[in-house]
């Protein structure tokens, strides 16, 4: 078996990571229209190197794999990081690598179901994430999710002669709407 339906939504469930799709990783963060939206664009990613990378998340907590629930396909991952659970903060990475799941939803539905995770499993309280500003289509799926603008770093993001901004969003597990774990339990 190669996923596990750790968090399951409606479209797509998260699973831990698998070592095995690192050819899928690897082509998914070599092509442009993936990666010029992610912080490594600048850099050179071998399949060797993403191997690597995932061997180490996949003995690390808070990565998972996206998977589309109807086919049990790999579409994408998404990730808690520098989680503090004394301050109950941590920040999100997502990205769907197959473009052909792109605007269908199946973004909200996965960061919804790590909000889940993180606000009534790990309860944190807070969890923020940074987006470059050409990205339009991340920023309609963080509101759609329920995220806010906090704060904007002006120019940061540089190809060229031409600047961008970074825009960081956050939200508060108060402003967590529809958890799906509620429905786990009964009591
Ligand atoms: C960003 C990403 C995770 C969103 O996932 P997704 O499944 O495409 O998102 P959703 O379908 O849930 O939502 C996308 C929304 O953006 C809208 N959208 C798409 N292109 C848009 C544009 N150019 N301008 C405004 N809105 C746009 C869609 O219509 C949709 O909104 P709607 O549901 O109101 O119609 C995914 O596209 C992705 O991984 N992209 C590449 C990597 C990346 O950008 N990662 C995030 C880095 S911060």
């Amino acid at each position: 078996m190669k996923y596990f339906k750790k968090i399951k939504g409606k479209k797509c469930y998260l699973s831990p990571v698998n070592v095995e799709d690192a050819e899928k990783y690897t082509e998914w963060i070599n092509d442009p229209e993936v990666s010029v939206n992610l912080t490594f664009f600048s850099k050179v990613i071998s399949f060797a190197k993403e191997k690597e990378l995932l061997e180490k998340i996949s003995k690390e907590d808070y990565h998972f794999a996206v998977i589309d629930l109807e086919s049990d396909d790999l579409i994408g991952g998404c990730s808690l990081n520098n989680v503090d659970p004394f301050n109950k903060t941590a920040e999100v990475g997502i990205f769907i690598g197959n473009k052909a799941y792109w605007n269908k939803g199946y973004g909200e539905e996965a960061l919804r179901l790590l909000l889940d995770y993180s606000f009534n499993i790990l309860n944190l309280n807070n969890i923020m994430l940074n987006v470059y500003s050409y990205n339009k289509r991340a920023l309609r799926c963080y509101e759609k999710c329920g995220f806010k603008k906090i704060g904007i770093r002006r120019d940061s993001k540089v190809f060229g002669a031409k600047k961008y901004d970074i825009i960081l969003m956050d939200i508060l597990s108060r402003d967590f709407k529809g958890s799906m774990i509620e429905s786990l339990i009964s009591d």
